[in-house]
């Protein structure tokens, strides 16, 4: 490295240490002003930088949507004829989908007279629902679902998310559902899991929820999307998990 960067850098680090001693609010102010937000209690980068590289690098590279192949309409046929019944069964008149990822089959599904709120982490995911989905039937929120607080509906829909989230940030998710006083959680779960295992949040890896961490209880409805992938709809009353 030529010796006018080394000393430059020198420089810097100096500069910001001096900063940093002098005055102690200066990293969390910075960080407010550049909105970067610390994910309580860890020191990992927050979800919102993980999933918002995720969907601008379009990583999980599908041609028809951004949150990938199981978002696309031929993954979802099942899930799409299913979800109306399975609302109506527990009789829900008002349902959080989060994550809701880019709405790419949630917009053809017959939601009736049901209340929908779509939250997701990534803001420009957010926004560009609202421009194309967005009514008075259909609000877009951004939400952190491990530690924002969540609206009191009667079914939340989280669909392929678990599968993305370290067994930290899911079991953070699963206590926020549940302190939001809403009634029934529609997860995925693949039945194919023998053994779950540990992944860093914005990796991937198939979940069984009835299994060690999670410990779920036989679902009280269950939906198969994907026969040969093991992979299902479950739900459960929130008050159970
Ligand atoms: C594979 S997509 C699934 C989207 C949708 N549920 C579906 O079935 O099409 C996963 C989505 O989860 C979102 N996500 C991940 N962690 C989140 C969190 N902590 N809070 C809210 N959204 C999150 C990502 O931004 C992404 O849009």
């Amino acid at each position: 490295m030529p010796i006018v960067d080394w000393y430059s850098m020198r420089m810097i680090e100096r500069t910001k240490s001096f900063i940093k001693s002098a005055f102690p609010g200066s990293v969390r102010m910075y960080r407010r002003v550049r909105g970067i937000r610390q994910a309580p209690g860890t020191r990992t980068p927050v979800m919102a930088d993980i999933f918002s590289r995720i969907y601008l690098n379009n990583s999980w590279a599908d041609a028809e949507s951004v949150s990938g192949r199981g978002s696309t309409l031929a993954r979802t046929d099942a899930i799409r004829r299913s979800l109306p019944a399975l609302l109506e069964s527990v009789g829900a008149r008002s349902l959080l989908d989060a994550p809701c990822g880019d709405f790419n089959w949630m917009r053809d599904v017959e939601l009736g007279a049901i209340e929908y709120v779509g939250a997701d982490v990534v803001p420009e995911l957010i926004a560009q629902n609202r421009h194309r989905h967005g009514d008075v039937s259909r609000r877009f929120v951004v939400l952190d679902i491990t530690s924002d607080q969540l609206p009191e509906v009667d079914a939340i829909l989280c669909r392929d998310c678990f599968i993305h989230l370290s067994f930290k940030h899911t079991h953070a998710a699963i206590s926020n559902f549940k302190r939001s006083n809403s009634k029934f959680l529609l997860a995925t779960t693949h039945t194919s899991v023998r053994e779950n295992s540990d992944v860093e949040t914005g990796g991937w890896r198939s979940v069984n929820l009835l299994l060690p961490p999670f410990n779920f209880p036989p679902p009280v409805r269950l939906v198969m999307e994907d026969s040969e992938a093991g992979k299902c709809l479950g739900m459960w009353r929130l008050e159970n998990l």
